[in-house]
């Protein structure tokens, strides 16, 4: 199958393939989905095919209205209206009580509850109003690797696999939406995203935090937690704040591989490079950051060569804990410190 990129003209064109239960990628603010019929069953199990994705994981159910949640959850709790008010359109994905028998249980993972994501890109919102139903939507890389935030990404992961992408250019938030749970009378924060703990709690009042990783044996509450993520081909090794980037670039020239440097423009203005250093701009602060942080490890991946990539790390809080959170999976926790203290 040669998949075809579809314009922002062709919106209608891809709402029909939706429909008739092919496989359509789609632009949101965060990255790319993979985009299916959620009332389809036989369509949502191509997902899962498609990205290579563990079937006990979860999908989110992207809605145009909350007219759709309410065809699907059992109930929305008042508090869940509230922030469905203050963040929607936007990148803060709800989770509630599903409706018994509303959706598949491919789409659940055999859960009794269901993410709802109602994002902040006008194609998309239209793409879902044309098809008519509510579409599931994981990120559309292949299982495993970074989230894709260029149109160009998902076709390296997918095409031939999928029947269209629908192209609205680059993402501009770059990691994925804030997962919370609002099921329980406790709400928690599974995944940190764009939309923050404060901004949450502005609205609700307190909620928890628990987006650490999992342990062998443990249950994860959000199924994804337990999977290796962001993982580009080279070793990662996060720069903490403190660290001093002569030390860094000491390192890199000792290395007989290339080498990735990812760091803002301030600090790579003030480097001198070693020859088998590939420097990737950062930008200029958290929010140019996260935008670009997974174009990065992508691209390294198309550098064969490359086997090291040293990252800037960011204060963990607001947007710079969604960085973080993806930076420490792509990295397994490795930081440049215990790697040059070795
Ligand atoms: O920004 C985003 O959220 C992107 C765009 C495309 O909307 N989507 C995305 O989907 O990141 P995905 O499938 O890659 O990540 C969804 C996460 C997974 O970790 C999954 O386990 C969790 O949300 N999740 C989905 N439904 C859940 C549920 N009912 N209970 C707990 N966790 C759930
Ligand atoms: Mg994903």
């Amino acid at each position: 199958m040669e998949t075809i990129i579809y314009n922002l003209d062709q919106i209608g064109e891809a709402a029909q393939a939706l429909r008739s239960g092919q496989l359509v990628a789609f632009p949101t603010e965060t990255v790319y989905g993979l985009g299916a019929d959620a009332t389809n069953e036989e369509a949502v199990k191509k997902v899962y095919q498609a990205k290579g994705r563990p079937s006990d994981n979860p999908l989110i159910v992207h809605v145009a209205s909350v007219a759709m949640v309410e065809k699907y959850a059992a109930e929305i709790p008042e508090k869940a209206r509230q922030l469905m008010t203050a963040f929607w359109p936007g990148s803060l994905t709800i989770i509630l009580k599903i409706k018994p028998g509303s959706l598949s249980k491919t789409v659940t993972g055999g859960l009794s509850t269901v993410a709802f994501r109602f994002p902040k890109c006008q194609p998309t919102l239209d793409l879902i109003e044309q098809a008519g139903v509510p579409m599931v939507g994981p990120s559309a890389n292949t299982s495993g690797k970074p989230s894709p935030t260029t149109a160009q990404h998902v076709y390296h992961d997918l095409h031939g696999k999928i029947y269209g992408i629908l192209d609205d250019g680059p993402t501009k938030v770059g990691v994925e939406s804030t997962v919370l749970d609002m099921s329980t009378d406790h709400p928690v924060i599974l995944r940190p995203g764009a939309v923050t703990k404060a901004d949450i709690e502005g609205v609700i009042g307190s909620i928890d935090l628990n987006h650490h990783h999992v342990g062998k044996g443990e249950i994860p509450k959000a199924p994804g937690m337990k999977y290796k993520h962001y993982a580009p081909n080279a070793q990662v090794y996060i720069v903490d704040p403190e660290e001093d980037w002569a030390n860094v670039m000491k390192w890199v020239e000792q290395q007989p591989f290339a080498v990735g440097v990812m760091a803002e423009d301030v600090i790579l203005k003030q480097l001198t490079l070693p020859k088998n250093a590939q420097a990737f701009s950062l930008g200029n602060g958290v929010t140019d950051a996260s935008a670009r942080l997974f174009d990065g490890l992508r691209m390294y991946d198309d550098e064969k060569q490359v086997q090291a990539i040293v990252t800037q790390a960011f204060p963990a809080h607001d947007l710079g804990l969604a960085y973080m959170n993806r930076l420490n999976k792509s990295a397994g926790g490795q930081h440049f410190r215990d790697e040059f203290l070795k």
